[in-house]
């Protein structure tokens, strides 16, 4: 395992709270509400309606929506990219068209997939995890079939005092006991989740060559879904 690797993983285990088991759990318990009808309809506009495609989930987590593609699709080919050792853990049993490859994303080379191999790709509430995506958008631009498809669902930036609410409700700034690790914590985890506008996504996507197909703002304007086409 190289340094490099073991660095992300160390961020990211920081960023996912400190305990893995804990942070698996919660994405095996979001996953219902981070792929709803909604994300479905919004999949199956954009991602073609043929057999035999090659697919790819980036930072796949429990692999859960993979499972479920293959369940749909037994002659798709899917492969999972992760890193997080417990997201990986909780993987558990794999259907037999489903492939889990270990890789930073940050820093993903070409040669994770050979060159316009893949169909289709999602990269769920993946893009603020990293430390930037303009590595793995330019990596994809090679990976993706010519007309392939990107999915990429995350966090968008929300103003500050919505996430303070959020966090602290009915709480008074002003007057509270508040202690400042829980303080630093929340301003950590503000700043990590709200790198991006849905703007700043879509023309980093657009510099790196995509063409955006589709934009769509989720939960009051605190996520964005976006579809972009490898021209
Ligand atoms: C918020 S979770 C979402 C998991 C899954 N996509 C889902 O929607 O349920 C983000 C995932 O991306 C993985 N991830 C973050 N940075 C990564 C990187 N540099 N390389 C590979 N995977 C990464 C994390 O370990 C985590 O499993």
């Amino acid at each position: 395992m190289t340094d490099k690797l073991n660095d992300t993983q160390r961020y990211l285990e920081q960023h996912h709270g400190g305990d893995g088991s804990k942070a698996a759990a919660k994405t095996v318990s979001t996953h219902e509400r981070n792929h709803d009808t909604d994300f479905w309809a919004f999949w199956r506009t954009h991602v073609p309606n043929s057999e035999n495609l090659h697919i790819a989930d980036l930072g796949c987590g429990p692999a859960l929506f993979l499972k479920q593609l293959a369940h749909q699709h037994p002659n798709y080919r899917l492969t999972g990219i992760e890193i997080a050792p417990y997201m990986l853990a909780s993987i558990e049993e794999k259907p037999e068209n489903l492939e889990i490859r270990v890789a930073d994303l940050n820093a993903p080379g070409n040669n994770i997939f050979p060159h316009q191999s893949l169909d289709a790709c999602l990269a769920n509430m993946l893009i603020h995890e990293l430390f930037q995506p303009v590595m793995l958008f330019r990596a994809l631009r090679h990976w993706l079939k010519p007309g392939g498809i990107l999915i990429l669902t995350d966090m968008i930036r929300q103003p500050l005092d919505t996430f303070l609410q959020h966090k602290f409700p009915d709480t008074d700034f002003a007057r509270a006991e508040l202690e400042a690790p829980e303080m630093n914590d929340c301003f950590r985890d503000y700043f990590e989740h709200n790198r991006y506008s849905a703007e700043d996504i879509s023309s980093l996507l657009s510099l790196c060559g995509f063409e955006i197909l589709e934009l769509q703002l989720l939960r009051q304007g605190r996520a964005a879904r976006i579809a972009a086409r490898n021209p």
